[in-house]
């Protein structure tokens, strides 16, 4: 029996909600526990399926976990065998494609499923093969498994990255912190998450500088040593709680964020009608008067982010005048707007935007998580819509969002689980 959620709109949703640790920092940092061969005390892991996914498959390889809390752990690698690696598991998550940088660098060769994730049309990976083949590795695809092998071992070189990819960036470091010699990213990704992985590594000993930056530079050093170190709070999953308050009305203050981290998406939410203050680790968000339209176009960090657009849509769908959302990062990220048409809302997509007319009533029904952010999108449509809205394929929100229903819930939203 697959949960769904019922979700009783209309109530403006007010109080505290505290942010857990950053899902996309967590997912490199989790790989790259591989290179380090001593115990490692991570704190600040979100307790959702990717991390959990995540930590199933580096246990078959043979890591020693043990959890002191939802989340924190102890694990230590020592142990692990690139040969053990559940290929099945590593289908189920984009990030699974770290295995290929962490797992050359720490035993020159390396093997995954086809990367699997939210389904937003071709993901490639060809910026991961051309880094990591620079870097003297060999990557083949057979029969849905990737590969690759570095025999002679893996020396730092320059290498510059067609567009600034997480994941490649990612792969990169991963792959150069044991290296020989000195690797240069340039044109790398600058997300907080790409900081929080080098600041990890380097509290382990490696010498990583320049994150954050468009370049990137990782001195190979012999081995890394344990350490106790906390995960990021997720600016995404902040942003997609601004969102939900911004368009229910009401007024919330959010705990525990970095905002720092929220340069490009606090703008947008004023703009449309939210007052904000923000203080060192908290901000508070009141929303009582109507909602205005704006203009949103996403891009690589310090960008407004791809990832925060889809939670936008409900209230470009309700704002007065309506507005633009321009998707420059993934081509297919607008699928999550069919489930919205269901509840009303006039949109209009073209090839790289989405037309909102604005003004739109919101109507429950039965819809669709398309994807995890689109999942949040729908969510938000839920908690603003007249009536009662049946979320469906609700597991793509919990590969992402840490206990979102009690969250809400404490929040005064009118949200279940229920079993058909
Ligand atoms: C990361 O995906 C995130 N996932 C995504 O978040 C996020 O949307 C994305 O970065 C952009 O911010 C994780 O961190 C696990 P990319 P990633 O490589 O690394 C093209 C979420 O909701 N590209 O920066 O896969 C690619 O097709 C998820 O939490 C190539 O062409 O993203 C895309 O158009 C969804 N060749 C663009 O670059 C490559 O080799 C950005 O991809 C790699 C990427």
């Amino acid at each position: 029996m697959t949960p769904h959620l019922l979700i009783r709109g209309g109530t403006p949703l007010t109080g505290e909600v505290w942010i857990d640790g950053m899902k996309n920092a967590a997912l490199p940092i989790l790989f790259a526990l591989l290179l380090v061969r001593e115990e490692v005390t991570l704190e600040g892991l979100p307790p959702v399926t990717d991390i959990e996914t995540t930590l199933q498959i580096l246990c078959k390889m043979g890591a020693r976990l043990e959890r002191i809390s939802p989340t924190a752990i102890r694990i230590h690698t020592k142990n692990t065998d690139p040969d053990a690696v559940p290929l099945k598991w590593t289908t189920e998550l984009r990030a699974s494609s770290y295995l290929l940088g962490a797992s050359l660098g720490r035993f020159g060769r390396a093997a995954t499923g086809i990367p699997g994730g939210c389904d937003f049309g071709t993901r490639p990976l060809d910026q991961h093969f051309r880094l990591l083949e620079t870097l003297g590795a060999t990557v083949e695809q057979e029969h849905g498994i990737l590969r690759a092998t570095a025999p002679g071992g893996l020396h730092g070189k320059n290498v510059r990255l067609d567009f600034p990819s997480v994941g490649a960036t990612v792969n990169g470091i991963l792959a150069a912190t044991l290296a020989n010699g000195m690797t240069v990213i340039e044109n790398a990704a600058r997300e907080p998450h790409i900081v929080d992985l080098a600041d990890f590594l380097n509290a382990c000993g490696a010498e990583i500088v320049g994150a954050g930056t468009s370049s990137i530079r990782i001195r190979g050093v012999s081995k890394l040593h344990g350490t106790r170190y906390r995960i990021v709070p997720d600016m995404i999953e902040a942003g997609t709680y601004l969102c939900a308050v911004s368009a229910t009305g009401g007024k919330m203050r959010l705990c525990g964020v970095c905002p720092e981290h929220l340069g490009a998406i606090l703008p947008p939410l004023r703009k449309m009608g939210a007052t904000i203050t923000v203080s060192e680790n908290h901000l508070t968000l009141e929303r009582s008067g109507s909602l205005y339209g704006t203009v949103l176009e996403t891009a690589p960090y310090p960008g407004f982010p791809t990832d925060m657009q889809p939670q936008f849509a409900p209230l470009l769908c309700m704002a007065r005048g309506g507005g633009r959302i321009y998707e420059r990062v993934w081509k297919k990220r607008f699928q999550y707007t069919k489930e919205l048409e269901k509840m009303g809302a006039n949109i209009l997509l073209s090839n790289d935007f989405a037309d909102f007319r604005g003004g739109d009533r919101l109507v429950g029904t039965q819809i669709h998580a398309t994807d995890l952010r689109g999942g949040a999108a729908m969510l938000i449509a839920g908690l603003c819509a007249e009536g009662t809205t049946e979320l469906c394929d609700v597991r793509h929100l919990e590969r992402g969002y840490p206990n979102f229903v009690a969250k809400l819930t404490a929040l005064g939203a009118d949200i279940s689980y229920v079993q058909n």
